[in-house]
C-alpha cells in the first residue's frame, strides 16, 4: 500500500536589523559599536576579529591601530583575539575565492567561535566577500558592517545579503546573512575619491524612483551640490536611503527575496552585465546609473512613463556627475553589437529562477514589475544611452 506520512512544524526567526550612525566610531569612548556586541555567556568578553579594506586604509593609515586600540579600550566586554586583518579593496575582493578563502582562513586561526564577532569595515565588495566568509564558518559567525563608501553606507551595507564572483558572474555565491547591525560613520568617507563619493548617489536615484518621489525631487535639486561633495546634502541622502532600505527589507514581504520581484535591483539588469563586460573598469554605483537611464528610456518608449519623467530622470544623473554614453570603452559592445548586454536580461531571470520579472518605473516613485520584455526595443535604448555620441 502506499501512501504518505508527514510530520511538520513552523518556525520563524525574527531579526533585529538595526543601522547607527554615528561619527568616530573608533574614538576611544564611543560606545556605538561596543553595544552592539554583547558579551558571550558568564559575561565573557566577545572575541572581535576585524577586517579592513586595503583603499580605506591607505587613505587612513593609522585605521587599523585605532581599531585594535577601540577593541581593547573596551576589556570588559571585548576581546581583540587578532590584529585586523587588512583585505583588498574594490571588486577584486569578490572576483574568485581568494579574498574569501582568506578571510575564511582568518577566521579560523583566530579561533572565533559563534559568540564572537568578525567586524568589517570597508566598501561594499569587502562587505560582500568577508561577509560570505562570516557566514559560512561555523555556519555563521556574528558580523558587524561598518561601510566605508557611500554604497556601502546607503546601499549595499543595509542588505541582508553578501556574495562573491565566479566563473565570471556577478554574486553567483553568497548568502543572506543579515548582520548583527550596521555601523555608519560619516567621518570615514571624507578620504573618497570623487568618483566612489559619486557611486552612491546612483543607488539613491534608484530608491527614490521606486519609493519615494519626493525624495527625487529632493535629489534632483540638490545633485549639484551632492557632486560638489556637500556634506549635509550626504548625509541625509544616505540617512534616507537607509529609511528606504530597512523598510523595504523589513515590511516589503520577501527579505531573502523568495519570489521573483526585485525591486531593490531596478536598472541591475544592464549594471551587473556593464560592469562584467567592462571588466569591472565601470563601477557599480556608475553601472547602476546607466542601467537606469537605459530602464527608464526604455519605460518612457513603451509608454509606461511620461517622457518630460524620463529627461529628468537622465537629467539628474548628469547633475551627479554620471557619464552616461560609456559603450565605447565596453569592447565587446557596439551600437550594433549588444547582444553581450542583454544576456544580462536573460542571466537576471536566471539568479533568481521562476519568472523573468524586471522592475519598471510608471511614474517618478513608483515601480511596476514586467514580466515581457521586448528586447529589440530594449536594445535600441541601451544603443541610444550608451552611443549617444555617435
Ligand atoms: N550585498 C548587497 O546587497 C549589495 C548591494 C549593492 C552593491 N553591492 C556590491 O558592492 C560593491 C560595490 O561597493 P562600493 O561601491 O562600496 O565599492 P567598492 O567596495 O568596490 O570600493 C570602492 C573603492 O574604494 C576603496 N575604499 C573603500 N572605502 C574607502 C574610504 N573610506 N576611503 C578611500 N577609499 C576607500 C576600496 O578599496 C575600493 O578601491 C559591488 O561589488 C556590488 O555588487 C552589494
Ligand atoms: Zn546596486
Amino acid at each position: 500500500m502506499s501512501g504518505v506520512n508527514e510530520i511538520r512544524g513552523t518556525f520563524s526567526v525574527t531579526y533585529d536589523h538595526r543601522v547607527l550612525f554615528s561619527d568616530g566610531v573608533f574614538e576611544p569612548g564611543n560606545a556605538a559599536l561596543a553595544d552592539v556586541m554583547t558579551p558571550g555567556e558568564a559575561g565573557r568578553p566577545a572575541g572581535v576579529l576585524a577586517f579592513i579594506d586595503t583603499g580605506l586604509a591607505g587613505a587612513m593609515p593609522e585605521l587599523a591601530g585605532r581599531v585594535a586600540g577601540y577593541v581593547r579600550g573596551w576589556p570588559g566586554r571585548l576581546r581583540l583575539v587578532a590584529e585586523p586583518v587588512v583585505v583588498p579593496g574594490g571588486e577584486a575582493a569578490k572576483k574568485g575565492t581568494e579574498t574569501f578563502e582568506r578571510a575564511v582562513r582568518a577566521l579560523h586561526d583566530a579561533g572565533l567561535d559563534r559568540h564572537s564577532y568578525a567586524l568589517i569595515v570597508g566598501g561594499g565588495a569587502v562587505l560582500d566577500a568577508v561577509g560570505f566568509a562570516a557566514s559560512v564558518v561555523h555556519r555563521g559567525v556574528r558580523h558587524v558592517r561598518v561601510p566605508t563608501t557611500v554604497l556601502g553606507q546607503n546601499d549595499a551595507g543595509i542588505g541582508v545579503k553578501n556574495g562573491i564572483d565566479l566563473f565570471g558572474r556577478k554574486n553567483f555565491l553568497g548568502t543572506f546573512s543579515p548582520p548583527v547591525a550596521v555601523v555608519n560613520d560619516f567621518t570615514l568617507l571624507r578620504g573618497l575619491p570623487a568618483g566612489h563619493w559619486r557611486d552612491g548617489t546612483a543607488e539613491a536615484v534608484k530608491v527614490a524612483l521606486i519609493r519615494d518621489g519626493a525624495f527625487f525631487e529632493w535629489l534632483d535639486e540638490r545633485a549639484g551640490l551632492l557632486a560638489g561633495r556637500d556634506e549635509a546634502a550626504m548625509r541625509r541622502l544616505i540617512f534616507r536611503c537607509a529609511e528606504l532600505h530597512i523598510r523595504q527589507i523589513t515590511a516589503g514581504g520577501d527579505p531573502f527575496e523568495q519570489g521573483s520581484a526585485r525591486p531593490l535591483d531596478f536598472g541591475h539588469w544592464a549594471a551587473h552585465k556593464l560592469e562584467q563586460l567592462s571588466n569591472f573598469s565601470i563601477t557599480h554605483g556608475h553601472a547602476v546609473a546607466v542601467g537606469i537611464a537605459i530602464d527608464t528610456l526604455y519605460a518612457a518608449r513603451t509608454g509606461l512613463l511620461a517622457a518630460a519623467d524620463a529627461d529628468r530622470v537622465v537629467g539628474c544623473l548628469r547633475k551627479l556627475g554620471f557619464e552616461l554614453a560609456v559603450g565605447r570603452g565596453v569592447s565587446p559592445l557596439g551600437r550594433e553589437r549588444l547582444e553581450p548586454l542583454l544576456e544580462g536580461v536573460a542571466e537576471f531571470r536566471e539568479h533568481l529562477g521562476g519568472q523573468l520579472s524586471i522592475t519598471m518605473l510608471r511614474g517618478i516613485g513608483q515601480a511596476v514589475e514586467l514580466h515581457e520584455i521586448d528586447l529589440d526595443l530594449m536594445q535600441r535604448c541601451a544603443a541610444d544611452v550608451l552611443f549617444a555620441d555617435e
